[in-house]
């Protein structure tokens, strides 16, 4: 792989530890991918930030690199395990909160933007069409290849800070024009017209053509949060990093000659396959991070209401600051539920503390019942909300 004069003083070392072992990293993956050489990235969002996935491993790996490494570009984090603020108020250990901090703070010392969330999009890391980027929570990867048009492969925890420490990563995968084509024609005969039945439908695109790339056609509109929760699914269950839709997405693609159909019968059959759950003792809303569009409908409906079951929404702590503003805050936990700020229920420390859990998100029944050992149900958020009231 060709490396410029600067890059290879990067890799030399002169640069600090930190820069040097991000460049092996990159180069390394550069070399395994063929990629013929580094390209600039103007955002990095890294995932892996709660201790709970990390360990004692990760905090090492991280205050190694906070020695003297710096993020050289805009640089946001993905859900830690609890929020910063009010972790007490989700029942996590003292123990689990020191270490937590720990994490945050190796990242603050690297000049990233501590934001903790999963829709970073929403929160100011908002990339424009054709900028390339270092991506790695999958969700946000799909959403920004996807619905922005924006340039990212799927990385890793550890290629991802280094593409934070260096600004840049490996031109390869979903960076080039030629990789980023339709390979499979999705036709979608069945109506999807909510947030669960978008989750729905990337589970069944997904389990069907894996980490292909689809261009779905038969569907006639979709909005912001209806198209987050399609990027989580079909990330999750196929591992696919972009689609297309057509009529909806900005990328140009060519019409695959496979196809493939999706029938009302399929998404049926999916919302009652990830719908086990008979007892329902947690509502968890916010996979992947609420918008204040989400915050504010919930807020509606539970005005003068009070929660029977735990019940978790899971933001961004900018959108909670903003519905805190908006009196939305106050609304919802007065009636008893919680805004989990900087955190979610997939990566917080809570396996085995429900038995069942409902949520609109097709993703958030995936981490549950595999993370966490809940039995799940997947509503809307309107049903959502009245089984917490129940
Ligand atoms: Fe986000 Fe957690 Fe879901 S990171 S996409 S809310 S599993």
């Amino acid at each position: 792989m060709h490396l410029t004069k600067e890059e290879e003083k990067m890799l030399s070392g002169k640069q600090g530890n930190a820069v040097k072992k991000s460049m092996e990293i990159l180069v390394a993956l550069g070399e395994i991918y063929g990629a013929k050489k580094l390209i600039d990235v103007s955002s990095v969002q890294i995932a892996g930030v709660s201790y709970h996935n990390l360990g004692d491993a990760g905090l090492d790996y991280l205050a190694e690199l906070a020695k003297d490494g710096k993020a050289r570009v805009l640089t946001t984090l993905n859900p830690a395990g609890m929020d910063l603020q009010d972790w007490k108020k989700l029942g996590i250990n003292e123990e689990f909160a020191e270490k937590q901090r720990k994490v945050i703070n190796a990242f603050r010392k690297m000049n990233v933007i501590v934001t903790c969330t999963c829709t970073p999009y929403l929160i100011g890391n908002l990339p424009r069409y054709g900028q390339h980027i270092a991506w790695s929570e999958s969700s946000a990867v799909c959403f920004a290849n996807s619905v922005i048009g924006a340039r990212t492969n799927r990385e890793g925890g550890p290629s991802s800070i280094a593409s934070a420490l260096t600004g840049k990563t490996p031109e390869y995968g979903l960076h080039l024009e030629e990789n980023r084509q339709a390979q499979v024609l999705v036709k979608v005969k069945a109506k999807i017209d909510s947030v669960p039945k978008f989750g729905a439908l990337g589970k069944v695109i997904g389990e069907k053509i894996k980490n292909k790339i689809p261009l779905i056609e038969g569907i006639e509109n979709a909005n912001m949060e209806e198209l987050k929760s399609l990027c989580a699914s079909i990330a999750t269950f196929g591992g696919t990093a972009l689609f297309h839709i057509k009529g909806i997405t900005p990328n140009k693609t060519i019409k695959p000659k496979e196809s493939i159909e999706v029938t009302n019968t399929e998404i049926d059959e999916a919302i009652s396959k990830l719908s086990d759950a008979e007892e329902i003792d947690f509502v968890g809303i916010g996979c992947p991070h609420a918008s204040i569009y989400e915050i504010k409908k919930i807020a509606e409906m539970l005005e003068g209401k009070k929660t029977k079951k735990d019940f978790w929404i899971c933001t961004a702590r900018q959108t909670k600051e903003l519905a805190d503003k908006m009196g939305y805050t106050d609304i919802i936990e007065g009636a008893g539920a919680k805004i989990a700020a900087d955190t979610c229920m997939a990566v917080a420390p809570i396996k085995g503390r429900y038995k069942g859990m409902i949520t609109d998100s097709a993703k958030a029944c995936y981490y549950a019942a595999g993370h966490n050992n809940f039995k799940t149900r997947i509503r809307s958020l309107k049903e959502c909300v009245e089984e917490a009231i129940k």
